[in-house]
């Protein structure tokens, strides 16, 4: 019989192609989600790459009540992994209320499912932006989590915390925290990518959406960043490499190869790449040449972010294959495809 996994939030960007190689692996994948950010089409996608189409259960996370009876029926389930969360950084800015009683509601309620039902193992979407603004780099495991810039990035460490807690309370419970860095690029099928609603803050669906004439140009943050051409520094991360990542993370867990109750992994690649190394990369791979400006500094931004990654290299067996170009031209191929 195959290991059934709860994946919520998994018609979103990450969690649906993170469905994608739980399938592959031979999992059943059962997603939870209430589709706020997300489209039912996603399943289709995920069966035309698979061939399974994962069951599917549109419920509002943040209703203990529904929540409690999926998580009844899905009693025989060996994890979870929580990707379900808003995740708009400066909409958290001004909407922080709507931020805290969503996510952290989906947080309490799941975790109170899995401690009523006797799931045991619990993967954690968190964020680089538990690092707050950082003094030194790379940026490891240990390294000072500082207050996030933003309420969305306070749910991703105030979510660590309750975790942790959870973690040294229960006996029977383990989770392990993924700190994602930049997550960018698309499934190679073009099935599968992102989908942001209205004007997209994060750059690379920026770029894509400019090189397509949906936007006029892009403007480039600040250009006199102490790096090397004056542009932000970031580690973007294929998501389907980060897919990946919560697969062995699950597997640590069934397989109790945990060395503490609560563990923690940067998933980045350890490169930085700058705003202009991804538009470089960008109209490399895929012929376009991209209309940009430089603009002042956005607010909240740090110089330079990236991750130290060999904990997950050694201990989960982690290592990105996917490569700049690949995020750049994937995410190109999605935009077209998407838009046609
Ligand atoms: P996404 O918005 O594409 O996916 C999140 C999903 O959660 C959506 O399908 C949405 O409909 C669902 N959801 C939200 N509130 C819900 C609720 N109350 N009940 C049920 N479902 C609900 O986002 P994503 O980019 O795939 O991110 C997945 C996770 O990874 C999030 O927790 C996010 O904070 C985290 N993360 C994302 C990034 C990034 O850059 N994309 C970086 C670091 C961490
Ligand atoms: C990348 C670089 C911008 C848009 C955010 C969240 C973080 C995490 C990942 C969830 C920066 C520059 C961008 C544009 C630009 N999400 N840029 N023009 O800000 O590193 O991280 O997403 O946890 O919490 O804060 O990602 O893609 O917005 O920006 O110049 O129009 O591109 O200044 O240097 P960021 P991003």
């Amino acid at each position: 019989m195959k290991n059934k996994i709860i994946i919520t939030g998994g018609t979103g960007y990450i969690g649906s192609h993170t469905a994608v190689e739980f399938i592959n692996e031979g999992f059943e994948v059962i997603i939870v989600d209430n589709l706020s950010n997300s489209d039912i089409s996603v399943l289709d996608s995920i069966k035309s790459i698979t061939g399974v189409k994962p069951t599917f259960e549109n419920i509002d996370l943040t209703d203990k009540n529904k929540t409690s009876i999926f998580f009844e029926s899905n009693k025989d389930a060996v994890g979870l992994i929580n990707f379900a969360a808003f995740k708009a950084v400066g909409e958290s800015v001004k909407m922080p209320l709507q931020y805290y009683h969503n996510n952290l509601n989906i947080l309490l309620n799941v975790l109170e499912g899995m401690n009523r039902f006797g799931i045991r193992n619990l993967i954690f979407s968190s964020s680089a932006t538990v690092y707050g603004l950082p003094d030194c780099f790379p940026l490891n495991e240990n390294s000072t989590t500082k207050r996030p810039t933003s309420p969305y990035g306070n749910t991703k460490k105030i979510g660590e915390e309750i975790i942790e807690d959870f973690s040294k309370a229960s006996i029977n419970f383990k989770a392990i925290s993924l700190r994602y860095f930049n997550p960018i690029g698309a499934h190679s099928s073009g099935n599968l990518g992102e989908t942001p609603t209205g004007i997209p803050n994060n750059l690379m669906p920026f770029i894509t959406q400019t090189a397509l004439g949906l936007r006029d140009e892009l403007k480039i943050f600040g250009n006199d960043y102490k790096t090397k051409d004056g542009t932000a520094v970031r580690d973007y991360i294929h998501v389907v490499d980060l897919a990946k990542a919560h697969v062995l993370a699950l597997q640590r867990l069934i397989r109790n190869e945990v060395l503490e109750n609560f563990e923690i992994f940067n998933i980045g690649t350890g490169i930085g790449y700058s705003v202009l190394d991804v538009i470089a990369s960008f109209e490399k791979t895929t012929k376009q040449k991209l209309n940009y400006s430089f603009a002042s500094k956005r607010e909240g931004d740090v110089p330079i972010l990236y991750a130290s990654t060999s904990k997950a290299k050694e201990e989960l067996n982690w290592n990105p294959i996917l490569t700049l170009d690949d995020m750049t031209e994937s995410s190109w191929e999605w935009e077209k495809k998407r838009n046609s």
